[in-house]
């Protein structure tokens, strides 16, 4: 049998190392925080924000955001049903209610007219994911904020490397951007993530937030004003991230090479769609995914079985939140309940080489052929 291909996993090279092992043998005392400014100021300047917070998560990330601009019972929030549960569980735990809207079938994100025909008079955001690296239409959702004064927010876990038209990053448009750094994302620190801002108050928010309600212009020790959070990044996590952020450019360039190689293997197959990537845009290609058309009769479930058959671990495509048992249904949202039942994401890590990519394009080649075949019949 031929060696296993994972889905994913981090590029960590002696210069990680490197570091988490200064941060494990001097970042204590005074040095306690140096790895973890330096994290924060290296992922602002890439970003080109002026405000970065590392959190231990990019769904604590979210719930001190969401938390901060004091969204609450009584208030709804927008957001795809096309999504990672991390997204929705924040606005959950904070009492208010997660509304589900249909994706957009050309970039797997929320629809904006979804959107915006979803906006009650309790509604105080939108979350905007960009889903496996695919970009939400960020110029029609920041319209739609500015029109009726809602938040729009972005759920970048997957959109390191992603660039909306102008040289805009994904994550740097909204009122506030989160990350993720678990470690099956383009850059990881373990498990970490990161708050980014252009507002200078929900910043200052969000840091008093983090650290327990304890806000930096109070004097008295171990004085909280408020119940905070404690989801506070560690040194030796974000050394990891600095020496991720040393090598961003080429960690992003490669994840985007392997889709590339993807893309040659596979676009000249009918009925085949991969990740879209309009024109004055950059898809960072966290999740190489593959959208089969109906037509061809191949389910997610041949899909599955057929990558199992190679060796070749596959993920589904994320079931419709509003399909899980805490939620109602929306089956209105005909696109989020459609794709993820012939769709399949492919492996994709830096270190994968040409024949592993071979590998497995060759196995939806191979379905498709025989679907041609059987049709033919
Ligand atoms: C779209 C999306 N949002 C949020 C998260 C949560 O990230 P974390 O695991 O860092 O909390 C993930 C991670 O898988 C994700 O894919």
């Amino acid at each position: 049998m031929s060696e296993r291909v994972l889905y994913t996993k981090p590029s960590i090279t002696a210069l990680e190392a490197e570091y988490a092992a200064d941060a494990a043998a001097n970042g204590w005392g005074s040095r306690c925080y140096d790895y973890i400014v330096r994290f924060e100021a290296m992922f602002s300047e890439h970003l080109d924000v002026s405000h970065a917070i590392a959190t231990s998560s990019c769904t604590g990330a979210m719930h001190m955001g969401l938390a901060a601009l004091s969204i609450g019972v009584g208030d709804e929030v927008i957001l795809a049903d096309t999504n990672w549960i991390a997204t929705a569980a924040p606005i959950a735990h904070l009492g208010a209610t997660p509304v589900f809207v249909d994706i957009d079938p050309a970039s797997w994100c929320i629809g904006p007219q979804a959107a915006e025909r979803a906006i009650t008079a309790r509604t105080r955001a939108i979350v905007a994911t960009h889903i496996y690296g695919n970009l939400a239409d960020m110029d029609a959702l920041l319209d739609i904020g500015r029109r009726h004064g809602i938040a729009i927010i972005e759920d970048s876990a997957e959109a390191i490397g992603s660039v909306w038209h102008g040289g805009r990053r994904a994550g740097s448009m909204g009122r506030f951007g989160t990350f993720s750094f678990h470690g099956t994302k383009t850059i990881t620190t373990g498990e970490g993530g990161m708050f980014v801002t252009e507002d200078r108050e929900l910043f200052e928010k969000v840091l008093t937030l983090s650290n327990h309600g304890r806000a930096r212009a109070q004097k008295k020790q171990f004085w909280p004003d408020e119940i905070g959070f404690k989801y506070k990044m560690s040194n030796i996590q974000a050394a990891l991230g600095c020496a991720q952020m040393v090598r961003i450019n080429e960690l992003t360039a490669r994840k985007r090479e392997i889709f590339g190689r993807y893309r040659s293997l596979l676009a000249d197959l009918a009925g085949v769609t991969l990740n879209p990537q309009p024109q004055g845009t950059v898809n960072g290609a966290w999740m190489p995914t593959a959208v089969l058309d109906r037509d061809l009769g191949i389910s997610r479930e041949d899909m599955v079985v057929a990558f199992a058959a190679a060796n070749i671990d596959a993920r589904v495509f994320f079931h419709p939140l509003s399909s899980l048992p805490m939620f109602s249904p929306r089956l209105d949202n005909i696109h989020a309940y459609d794709i993820p039942e012939r769709a399949i994401n492919l492996p994709s890590y830096h270190d994968m080489t040409d024949e592993q990519i071979g590998r497995v394009a060759g196995v939806i080649a191979r379905l498709v052929e025989q679907a041609g075949r059987q049709a033919a019949e």
